[in-house]
């Protein structure tokens, strides 16, 4: 039997330079996909798989994301003396439980192990999830939810994946397949940005992890990898072959990269189609902008 996963990590110490000016002041995480900081759909995720202890691992300049987490109360207050019960409602769906949410931070920028190292004393010899809250994962079942399930049934590592062309492949980590068996996959190797002509497969990882605390002991022998930082997927990969195998998971969901410009931008207006509120006026005005640009041509 698994132990059950009720820890996840959320490495967010990431300075956001591709969303300057904006991330000058307003931590990435916090910018919004439609009315919701990016944060809080991972934060949402995690708590459909059953995860009950939050660790953020943050840098300088991330004030806004701690505040963010706090109760208003004042706002809570007014909202109820005005009978607004459902923005109400909204607002008390993202208070957290007291001493639910942890924040360590990461002094150096040594690269996303060296983030999930970081937080290795608040994980006990137990399993634990790590999201990377870029990756913003549209699904009818969570994401994490889908890999906690399988996860009961295979223990080790499990990685989120998803086939990419394989000219994207050298920007993710990437699996090599020992055997495939349809949802989930056995892995025999895993490498961080290969070149091109190098991946072992177009299988690339999508971070979402349920990680042994094996991948902790790993990490803290601080072998640097790909552009000279400290990865995870070496971390992972390294326990190949030890009782605590590597799986990947192909999930049922459509993934966005909110780590660019054009996936932030596409996620907004996929969440924003799938409103009720927002579908019809947005919808409409989609048509009427590609009736004139095909109208330009
Ligand atoms: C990180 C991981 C990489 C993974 C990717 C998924 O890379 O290092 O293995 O494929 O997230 O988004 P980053 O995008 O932070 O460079």
């Amino acid at each position: 039997m698994t132990r059950k996963v009720t820890k996840a990590i959320f490495p967010v110490a990431g300075l956001g330079t591709r969303f300057l000016p904006a991330t000058k002041s307003v931590p990435k995480e916090i910018m919004t996909l439609v009315d919701r900081p990016l944060v809080q759909y991972a934060i949402d995720e995690a708590r459909a798989a059953g995860i009950k202890e939050f660790i953020f691992v943050t840098s300088r300049g991330k004030g806004a994301l701690e505040d963010y987490f706090d109760h208003n109360l004042t706002l809570e207050q007014e909202l109820r003396k005005k009978g607004k019960d459902e923005l109400l409602e909204t607002l008390e769906s993202t208070n957290m439980e007291s001493g639910a949410i942890a924040y360590i931070r990461q002094h150096r920028a040594l690269g996303l192990g060296h983030a999930v190292w970081c937080a290795r004393r608040l994980i006990a010899n137990e399993p634990f999830a790590v999201m990377l809250p870029d990756d913003v994962i549209a699904a009818e079942q969570p994401c994490l939810q889908q890999m906690v399930e399988a996860y009961e049934e295979t223990g080790g590592n499990m990685v989120a994946a998803m086939e990419v062309p394989p000219e994207k492949a050298s920007s993710y980590g990437v699996l090599d397949v020992a055997q495939d068996m349809g949802s989930v996959v056995s892995v025999k190797g895993m490498v961080e940005k290969p070149k091109q002509e190098e991946a072992p497969s177009n299988l690339a990882v999508i971070g979402r992890y349920i990680l042994a605390p094996s991948v902790l002991r790993n990490l803290s022998r601080m072998k640097s990898g790909a552009g000279g930082e400290i990865q995870l997927t070496d971390a992972i990969a390294e326990d190949i072959g030890s009782d605590n195998p590597v799986y990947g998971y192909r999930f049922r969901g459509q993934r966005f990269d909110c780590g660019s410009k054009a996936g932030f931008l596409q996620a907004t207006v996929a969440f924003a189609l799938a409103r009720d509120d927002l579908r019809d006026d947005l919808s409409s005005y989609l048509q009427q902008v590609l009736q004139s640009a095909q109208a330009a041509q």
